[in-house]
């Protein structure tokens, strides 16, 4: 997916090309080994989804995006940095964006020390933009911390629920890209309602992002995850598709008869297959489909036109590789 070329906004694509010599330019210190630890997934390039978000929703293309707008732009993808920093020490994780994670290139007390500055420097800038968009990224981080620690506690539980799930997701992957919406509509001076639409713009797009995700995750080839399939299996997180899966009479004996504990590689394929053909698959399809329809409400509280256009766009454009 290109996202530029969904949300179709004039200037969007300039104001992310001003993003990204700022965010090299706010993570370094002079000290070339750090700098090399704290630049190296900004190096690797990635979709740079939620500056695009922050900068919609600051301009929605009718203008070009001022040094405020930018930088919230900026704080957001340091905050998602970070998380990634962080999530590759969780996860053992060896590569990330097709390059050797940090954690595996530097090792785990660096990763998660550089994790930590990259969040020092978002809560900067955060800072400089002013007291509500300095709380507002605090409870953000809050809500991550929430949203990954949900996950980790349900690790290998095969009873976990779905609103265990969707609580966790909130916190782990909605809670950023809704922020991300509200910090720009903030830095783009809107009114209220406006703010408030398109937060919750930024929660419904997190939701079908990691819905899609986790779908992907089991129905996708190793060759376009650039990860084996069925990873989130084998490190026992059980995401939506598994979970219905789990609950349907169907596929249920047989997936909890494999599950609960780690898999080998015999193993995981089974589960990936099962899970696959399961009734899970379509349910969190039209989960994600539900949060798209959310997602379109939401920009009618938008008076822009062409950003409501762009931004349901955007939601609908996640669906496009899904099945079914
Ligand atoms: C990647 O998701 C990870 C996240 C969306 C959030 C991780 C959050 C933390 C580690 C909490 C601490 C946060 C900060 C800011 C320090 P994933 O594991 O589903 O996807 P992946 O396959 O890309 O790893
Ligand atoms: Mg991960």
């Amino acid at each position: 997916m290109n996202a530029s070329e969904a949300l179709d906004l004039p200037l969007l694509e300039e104001g992310l090309l001003c993003v990204e010599p700022l965010l090299n330019a706010n993570v370094v210190t002079g000290d070339s080994f750090l700098d090399s630890v704290t630049t190296h997934l900004i190096a690797a390039g990635g979709k740079r989804l939620r500056p695009l978000l922050a900068l919609a929703a600051a301009t929605g293309g009718e203008r070009e995006a001022t040094h405020d707008d930018l930088m919230g732009a900026v704080a957001v993808e340091l905050v998602h940095l970070a998380s990634l920093y962080h999530d590759d020490v969780l996860d053992e994780a060896t590569i990330r964006r097709n390059v050797e994670s940090v954690n595996s290139r530097f090792g785990n007390l660096v990763a998660i020390v550089a994790g930590d500055y990259l969040l020092a420097r978002s809560a900067a800038i955060a800072a400089s933009l002013g007291t509500e968009v300095a709380a507002l990224l605090a409870e953000t981080l809050a809500k991550l911390c929430q949203g990954q620690v949900a996950e980790v506690r349900s690790a290998f539980q095969i009873t976990r629920s779905r609103e265990d799930y969707i609580r966790a997701i909130t916190g782990k992957t909605a809670a950023l890209t809704s922020t991300s919406c509200r910090i720009g509509a903030l830095t783009g001076g809107r009114p209220t309602a406006e703010v408030d639409a398109l937060t919750e713009y930024g929660h419904c797009f997190g939701m079908v992002f990691q819905i899609r995700d986790d779908i992907l995750d089991i129905t996708a080839t190793a060759g376009e995850l650039l990860k084996p399939a069925g990873q989130d299996l084998a490190e026992g997180i059980y995401n939506l598709p598994t979970l219905v899966a789990l609950a349907d009479p169907d596929s249920g004996p047989d997936l909890r008869a494999l599950l609960g504990q780690p898999l080998g590689q015999p193993e995981r394929e089974k589960a990936c297959a099962i899970v696959a053909a399961s009734s899970g698959i379509g349910v969190a399809v039209n989960e994600a489909r539900t949060y798209v329809e959310r997602a379109r409400d939401a920009t009618s509280g938008v008076s822009n036109h062409a950003l409501q256009e762009g931004l349901t766009q955007l939601a609908t454009e996640l669906l496009s590789d899904l099945p079914g």
